[in-house]
């Protein structure tokens, strides 16, 4: 079976005064159709320039990446992207931030409605459906920016440390929450975060990343069953993994240096 997503060596570089930066340096992944991925690495490994890169967002200097096959040239309803500073239209309700999208997709007036409903409860926002995004707590942003790409229905999610500004128990909430979302629909998710117990929690592969340059270090199976639960999050299984991420983002070995 073809996979959904694939990072064929990805580079991108950026320019500077006098030279260019080697953000990524040939990058190269396999994303199952329906798999869950997870993203993890230091700061400034290149794991929001690889996902967007895969988003059309930003163009890769070399190496491509490819979904059903076709190279990746821009934006496209297929992929949502869910980014860690809630990216809401201030002036638009949380129900017309929902149905944006929805807008832009050509949804009937009464089915974008009945959808944004639907989504809107499902993040606990029933209540906030009328209230403008500066009226909101950040998790209460998170959870409308969140309700909003689920609306669209893609196929594909690009999450870059979606839960990172949230406190632990909205964290915790929310990660059960995808969850239970992707074991229904399948979509396939690759999720980026510096949290290791979430990125093991949530995925069927962890992806660690190395800085200097940022490139791929290790990718670890997560031979854990679903539905993910907190007497799994707990067990020594769990921990055993858990270790096996943290030090393989913790005690990186330098790069090989090359041109
Ligand atoms: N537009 C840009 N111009 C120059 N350097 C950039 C740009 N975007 C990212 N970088 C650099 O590329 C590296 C990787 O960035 P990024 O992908 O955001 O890392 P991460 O998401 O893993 O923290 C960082 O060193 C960052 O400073
Ligand atoms: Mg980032």
């Amino acid at each position: 079976m073809t996979p959904k997503i694939v990072f064929d060596n990805v580079t991108r570089r950026f320019d500077l005064k006098g030279g260019s930066f080697l953000a990524l340096d040939r990058f190269s992944l396999d994303v199952a159709d329906g798999e869950f991925v997870t993203v993890v690495g230091p700061s400034g490994c290149g794991k929001s320039t690889a996902l967007n890169i895969a988003a059309g967002l930003l163009k890769a200097s070399g190496g491509e990446v490819t979904v059903d096959g076709k190279p990746v040239e821009g934006p496209g309803p297929e992929r949502g992207m869910i980014f860690q500073q809630y990216a809401l239209f201030p002036w638009l309700s949380v129900r017309d931030n929902v149905e944006f999208g929805l807008r832009i997709k050509g949804e009937p007036p009464a089915r974008r409605r009945e959808i944004a409903e639907r989504f809107i409860d499902l993040v606990g926002l029933g209540q906030f459906a009328d209230a403008l995004p500066k009226t909101l707590s950040g998790g209460m942003k998170q959870r409308c920016a969140i309700a909003r790409a689920y609306a669209v229905d893609p196929v594909i999610l690009l999450m870059d440390e979606p839960f990172g500004a949230l406190d632990a128990l909205t964290r915790v909430q929310l990660q059960d929450q995808l969850l239970e979302t992707w074991s229904r629909e399948r979509r396939t998710v690759m999720f980026i975060t510096h949290d290791v117990d979430e990125a093991v929690y949530l995925a069927n592969r962890v992806v660690v990343m190395a800085a200097g340059p940022g490139r791929l270090q290790e990718i670890i199976e997560v031979d854990l069953p679903y539905p993910r639960t907190e007497e799994i999050r707990l067990s020594p299984e769990f921990t055993a993994i858990r270790n096996r991420v943290w030090h393989a983002v913790y005690h990186q070995q330098p790069a090989q240096s090359h041109g």
